[in-house]
């Protein structure tokens, strides 16, 4: 099959296609040829040498995650059969023509979604709703801060968060303030020229209860400033960077929790868990229209570097989607 395979890390020409030997189902393991798959930060950190496949795995392949349909099955296998529309997270290697992986970190994808655009559903909607729901328990009535709400996990946020009937504000960059609101957040904060977090708190006094951040850096201690108390913050990327000086009394104060979460390092039981929940109850809304992948871009498997290209120039909206067939 064609992969791409990191021979040297570095810019987006290390990202070179070869053929490689297919993969081989384990007796839990579906292999599944892929459709397409989408971009992930973490990619790009990983080309660069900065973020491994935790397994170690050789060659290496990267890729979080992608949709495609069920090519063969283990021989313990019992939810899914060839034919099968299926989507899913990995740690690596959904840059390729096909992947094996356990059967329960697979969901079918919703009827109403095209295959391949359903690439753009499981990292960042499995990363918005664990980040809101489960571990930021936000609820219905209360509000939300989301850092980067044009990103691929902000704008997955933002449905979620009007899903479950909770109020949501986020930041981002000028020109890309429409999206965020057509989406539906109650709060659009631009980070330039003003500074989001006065504007933040005179619309929502009392602080906001769930802070989903990507960014990291100063904002960690705006976000401190930012939450209500018994607030919780998610942690979720350091885009701005992984060192700060913070004002850690106003934590004791509100009596906030301050979590760091990641999907790609969790264990098989892990990851199978907060699948299956999210199969259960998120994947329906798909169906309803509540949800929707947004989608940036498209680009064939072959122009995956200039994929890279735009990710890193912060030029998407939603998610850049890279189909393989
Ligand atoms: N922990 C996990 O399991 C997990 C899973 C998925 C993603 N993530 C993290 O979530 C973050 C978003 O990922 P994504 O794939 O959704 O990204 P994305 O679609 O590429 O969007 C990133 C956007 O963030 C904004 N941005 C970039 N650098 C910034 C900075 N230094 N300060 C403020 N804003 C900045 C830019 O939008 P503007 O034009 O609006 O500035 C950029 O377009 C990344 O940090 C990623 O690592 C974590």
């Amino acid at each position: 099959m064609r992969a791409v395979v990191l021979r040297t890390h570095g810019g987006p020409e290390v990202l070179t296609i070869e053929e490689v030997d297919d993969p081989v189902p384990g007796p839990d393991e579906v292999v599944v040829d892929v459709a397409a798959t989408a971009l992930n930060r973490a990619d790009l950190l990983q080309r660069m040498g900065l973020y491994p496949d935790p397994r170690g795995r050789q060659p290496e392949i990267p890729g979080l995650e992608f949709s495609g349909t069920v090519a063969s099955v283990g021989e313990r296998v019992r939810m899914w059969q060839p034919g099968d529309r299926v989507m899913g997270i990995e740690a690596g290697g959904s840059y390729a023509e096909r992947i094996a992986t356990h059967e329960r970190q697979l969901m079918a994808v919703p009827e109403s979604i095209d295959l391949a655009d359903a690439a753009a559903i499981p990292e960042v909607f499995l990363t918005a709703w664990d980040a809101l729901v489960l571990q930021g328990r936000l609820t219905s009535g209360r509000w939300a801060l989301v850092h980067a709400g044009a990103s691929g996990v902000g704008t997955a946020a933002i449905q979620i968060a009007g899903a479950i009937g909770a109020r949501i504000a986020v930041t981002c960059s000028a020109g890309k303030a429409g999206i965020c609101e057509e989406l539906g957040a109650d709060l659009v904060l631009t980070r330039s020229p003003h500074d989001w977090l006065t504007d933040a708190l005179d619309a929502v006094p009392e602080g906001f209860d769930t802070v989903l951040d990507v960014i990291g850096g100063d904002e960690v201690d705006r976000n401190l400033q930012a939450v209500a108390t018994r607030g919780t913050i998610v942690q979720v990327g350091l885009m701005g960077g992984g060192s700060t000086k913070v004002n850690v009394g106003m934590l004791l104060g509100k009596r906030a929790t301050w979590v760091g979460t990641t999907l790609r390092t969790r264990p098989l039981e892990e990851k199978v868990a907060v699948t299956r929940r999210f199969a259960a109850e998120v994947l329906p809304l798909f169906d309803s229209g509540a949800l929707q992948p947004v989608i940036d871009s498209r680009y064939p498997f072959d122009q995956i570097a200039d994929a890279h290209r735009h990710m890193e120039a912060n030029a998407n909206a939603g998610k850049i989607v890279v189909t393989l067939r």
